[in-house]
This record gives C-alpha cells, sequence and structure tokens, in this order.
C-alpha cells in the first residue's frame, strides 16, 4: 500500500470475514460563512445553531459510517475557513484528501462565484495517486432561503457542473437538514468507484512489474532465460 492510500485512503479487510475498513479524508471548503462548519455539525452531531462564529484555520470532524454489513467508512472531515482563501496553507490541508464538497451560499450570489477559484485551487493542489481530480460535490447552502443566480435553473447547474468538473451537486441546508446525507452518500460512492479503480490498476501494475522482471531477467525467453549476449 502506498504511503498516500495509508494515510487518506486506507482500507484493509480483517483476517476473519471480508470486513473491511476505509478511512477517507474530505474537504469542506468555500467562501466565508456558506455554512460549512454548519453542514459538518448537521451530519455528525445532527445539530444546528444560527449563531456565526468563523473558523480559523482548520477544524476536524470524524463521522462513521456502517456502509454495508461488511463495511465500515470513516469520514475524516476537514473544515476549512473560508478566510483560508488564496493562502498558503490550503496546499497543506489538502494533502492527501480523496474527496472534496465545495459550498456557496444560495442567497449570496458572490460565494457562487467564488466557486471556481476553489476549485481551481483544489485541482492544482491535490490529485489521486493516478493524478486525476478528486471527486468533488458542488453544494448550494441555505436551499431555505430566497435563491440569487443560475442556482434557480436546474439545467444551467448541471451544465455548469459538467464544464467545471463536478461529480454532481446538491441543493442542502443545515438549517432544515436537507440533502446533507445524500450528498455525503454520492461522494463516498465516488470515492469507493476511484478506490476499486486504483486498486485495479495497482494490481495490474503489479502483473505488469512481475512480467518486466520476468523479461528484465529472461525468464520468459524461450531458451530458459541467458543473460549473455553474442555481440
Ligand atoms: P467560515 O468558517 O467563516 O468559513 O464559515 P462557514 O462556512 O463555516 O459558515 P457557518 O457554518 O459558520 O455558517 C455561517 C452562518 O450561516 C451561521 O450563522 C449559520 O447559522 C448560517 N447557516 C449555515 N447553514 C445554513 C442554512 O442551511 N440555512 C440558513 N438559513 N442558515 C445557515
Ligand atoms: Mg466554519
Amino acid at each position: 500500500m502506498s504511503p498516500k492510500q495509508k494515510a487518506s485512503g486506507s482500507s484493509h479487510a480483517s483476517p476473519s470475514a471480508e470486513r473491511r475498513e476505509h478511512l477517507y479524508k474530505i474537504l469542506v471548503i468555500g467562501e466565508l460563512g456558506t455554512g460549512k462548519t454548519s453542514i459538518i455539525k448537521r451530519y455528525v452531531h445532527q445539530f444546528f445553531s444560527q449563531h456565526y462564529r468563523a473558523t480559523i484555520g482548520v477544524d476536524f470532524a470524524l463521522k462513521v459510517l456502517n456502509w454495508d454489513a461488511n463495511t465500515i467508512i470513516r469520514l475524516q472531515l476537514w473544515d476549512i475557513a473560508g478566510q483560508e482563501r488564496f493562502g498558503n496553507m490550503t496546499r497543506v490541508y489538502y494533502k492527501e484528501a480523496v474527496g472534496a464538497f465545495i459550498v456557496f451560499d444560495v442567497s449570496r450570489v458572490a460565494t457562487f462565484d467564488a466557486v471556481v477559484k476553489w476549485k481551481n485551487d483544489l485541482d492544482a493542489k491535490v490529485q489521486l495517486p493516478d493524478g486525476s481530480p478528486i471527486p468533488c460535490i458542488l453544494l448550494a447552502n441555505k436551499c431555505d432561503q430566497q435563491k440569487e443566480g443560475i442556482v434557480n435553473s436546474q439545467a444551467k447547474m448541471e451544465e455548469y457542473c459538467r464544464e467545471k468538473g463536478f461529480a454532481g451537486w446538491f441543493e442542502t441546508s443545515a438549517k432544515e437538514n436537507i440533502n446533507i446525507e445524500e450528498a455525503a452518500r454520492s461522494l463516498v460512492n465516488k470515492i469507493l468507484l476511484n478506490d476499486k479503480l486504483l486498486q485495479s490498476n495497482d494490481n495490474r501494475d503489479g502483473d505488469k512489474f512481475a512480467l518486466d522482471h520476468k523479461i528484465a531477467n529472461g525468464e520468459n525467453s524461450r531458451d530458459g532465460g541467458s543473460k549473455s549476449c553474442s555481440c
């Protein structure tokens, strides 16, 4: 297992049954006051407060999911302060993440305008081990409020997400507990899929290595593997 997988996307099967445990690092980013902390508090602690206290730097929360009879998933949620934007620290915070939410506030169009900057920052600073972008879901939060801009059009939002490389989008409300579980499930599904793909690539790389190794040592040649050369 690579060090990357160990820290962020680790998984192991216990010796007994087919029990699997995964630990995934997930980022929650977006402009100031869009509701990142509130979404996490709702998701992890089933709690909401109107009171706004800006996050300083980064906060952490852990959500444990009994995904199916044999799979436990631990989501390590990194709640990154909106004021970290363009700061050098995001490179450190993003390291080894395997999924992300970008959050905007449907009632403040400026927070939607900033989404693309967050996405570019994310894609520039973190990739999956195979170099592809980490799956990222866009959260249109505070959907209990009056909406401003293209979030009023489902079709436009879908086109926007396709164009900008989002794995999907959800209207959410931390206040009314709308769609947060659904969004998280959707992100975990993408992460699991990537995990499987990466593992099968690793296996294929393993086979390729074994073959390359045999060829390099002449073990695959018909003459029984002479390493000498007639020239
Ligand atoms: P930073 O830590 O500064 O980046 O902000 P944040 O994105 O963590 O925002 P936070 O969760 O602290 O929420 C900001 C304000 O919005 C708070 O007053 C919340 O109560 C409010 N809020 C969050 N989610 C919702 C929501 O879904 N609906 C409504 N009406 N208010 C919300
Ligand atoms: Mg916060």
